[in-house]
């Protein structure tokens, strides 16, 4: 009997390939493996037709559509020009037209643009910086950094030691650097003491980060976050205010605030970056995911002039930041940014966001009275609903019956990508998705977690 097209492609892929962030066994019968031809706007289509709604951005980072115009437009004219060169004694006008860009719509005061390849690559540069900073201006002492419980921030092991996802990290364990922890201020309902609002519960969480701040000031270099939703453990959400009370302790306490933007950035959270909500600068902001409108991989990491100065100096002093990548401030994925910026630009994106997020509210709201469903929260363009065993009890499913993967085979069926984080599904679309595809993703949403919750 010959194999459908899908089938050859499936049966060769397994034979060679291995996937990211996968039990490969799964793939023999829990878990289809879909291949895909070909990406247009919102849809990705396989090798046999079928077309699924890409309802999380294929891992949050793309914001205008697959195989957009302006952008595939912007990279082939740039293919024609200049592929690559190395960014060490050599520059070109891609990298220096997105550092400009980016120096100039990010909070005040970065004013200085450091590439990187990827998301977790940006999140070393920053560490290392932070620490080498202190380093070069005599407070050697100060080699530690603090993060929040629920954080992610990538998968390389100095981004995985600041993480808290048990699931990427604990295997890991011996491998990384020790970071201090202070409670997350997710403020689900899970997590907050019955009657306390979001703000008391994040403020509670706040002092308990303080006593830790001021206790371990003299040997941290940086807290890091991801402000004001925490991505990959579930789409945890705080208040902007947190973000204030953190801004001003790190000033206090001469520790570096680094914020983690790669997943919130480029509007996700409903203005271009999250830190606006609180109109903070953080000392370090990593931007990637969005950056390129999810074409290339490319991190930038931004900071102040003081932090770039306390590392110019003579060669023989042996300051310098040396840190690189082959692929540093590739030109493509430069171009990729701009064209992705030009868009923001010329488009009321963020207004038009705003109809959509609420829309979201709006043909999930019935949600919250689902018996199995603990809340449905959202924070701009990200939308989460948790599910829960016991609502009353508010008792968690265990992950091992793994209740958010019969909502995604679910969603599959039906030709929509959710792929919940555990038990929590949600929806982080690209920006051109419709509000009637919203609608149609709610209904979705919906009878996948009545049936894998029944
Ligand atoms: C907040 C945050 N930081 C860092 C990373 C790591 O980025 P990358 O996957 O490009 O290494 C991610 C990826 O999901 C993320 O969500």
């Amino acid at each position: 009997m010959s194999l459908t097209p899908m089938q050859h492609f499936i049966n060769r892929d397994l034979a060679v390939l291995w996937h990211p962030c996968t039990q490969m066994k799964d793939h023999e019968a829990l878990v289809p493996l879909i291949p895909i031809r070909r990406g247009e706007g919102v849809w990705l289509e396989d090798y046999a037709g079928r077309r699924y709604l890409d309802a999380i951005s294929s891992w949050w980072v793309n914001l205008f559509g697959h195989a957009n115009p302006h952008i595939n437009a912007a990279i082939k004219q740039q293919l024609d020009q200049l592929e690559h060169v190395m960014l060490a004694g050599y520059s070109h006008e891609p990298a220096l037209l997105l550092a400009e860009k980016l120096v100039a719509l990010t909070p005040p005061g970065l004013n200085r643009c450091f590439y990187a390849d990827n998301g977790s690559s940006g999140i070393e540069v920053a560490l290392k910086m932070s620490f080498h900073y202190w380093h070069n201006t005599g407070q050697p002492r100060k080699t530690k950094f603090l993060t929040l419980e629920q954080g992610y921030h990538g998968e390389t092991l100095g981004a995985l030691a600041l993480g808290s996802v048990a699931l990427y990290k604990d295997t890991y364990g011996p491998l990384l650097m020790q970071a201090i922890t202070a409670p997350s201020p997710d403020c689900s309902l899970l997590t907050r003491e019955p009657g306390e609002t979001c703000d008391s519960h994040a403020r509670r969480q706040f002092d308990a980060l303080e006593i830790l701040l001021a206790r371990h000031a003299d040997e941290l270099c940086a807290v890091i976050l991801e402000p004001l939703v925490q991505c990959a453990s579930g789409m945890r959400m705080h208040p902007p205010a947190y973000l204030r009370w953190l801004r001003d302790a790190c000033d206090r306490h001469n520790v570096h605030l680094i914020a983690d933007e790669i997943a919130v950035g480029f509007g996700r959270t409903g203005t271009l970056f999250a830190c606006e909500q609180a109109a903070i600068s953080p000392d370090f902001i990593c931007l990637s995911k969005g950056l390129t409108g999810g074409y290339l991989p490319l991190c930038a990491v931004l900071t102040h002039e003081h932090i770039y100065q306390a590392f110019y100096d003579d060669y023989q002093k042996l300051t310098a930041f040396l840190h690189s990548h082959s692929y540093t401030g590739n030109p493509l994925a430069c171009r990729a940014a701009l064209a992705t910026l030009e868009i923001f630009e010329t488009n009321a994106v963020l207004e038009n966001n705003r109809l959509l997020a609420q829309r979201m509210a709006d043909s999930t709201a019935h949600l919250q009275d689902h018996p199995h469903v603990a809340e449905v929260r959202q924070t701009g363009m990200i939308l989460a609903i948790e599910m829960v065993k016991d609502k009353a009890a508010r008792l968690p499913y265990p992950w091992q019956e793994r209740r958010g993967l019969q909502v995604y085979n679910y969603a599959l069926s039906q030709g929509a990508l959710l792929r919940p984080l555990g038990n929590v599904v949600y929806f982080m679309p690209p920006y051109v998705i419709t509000p009637e595809q919203i609608d149609w993703l709610a209904a979705i949403a919906t009878a996948g977690i009545t049936q894998a919750t029944q």
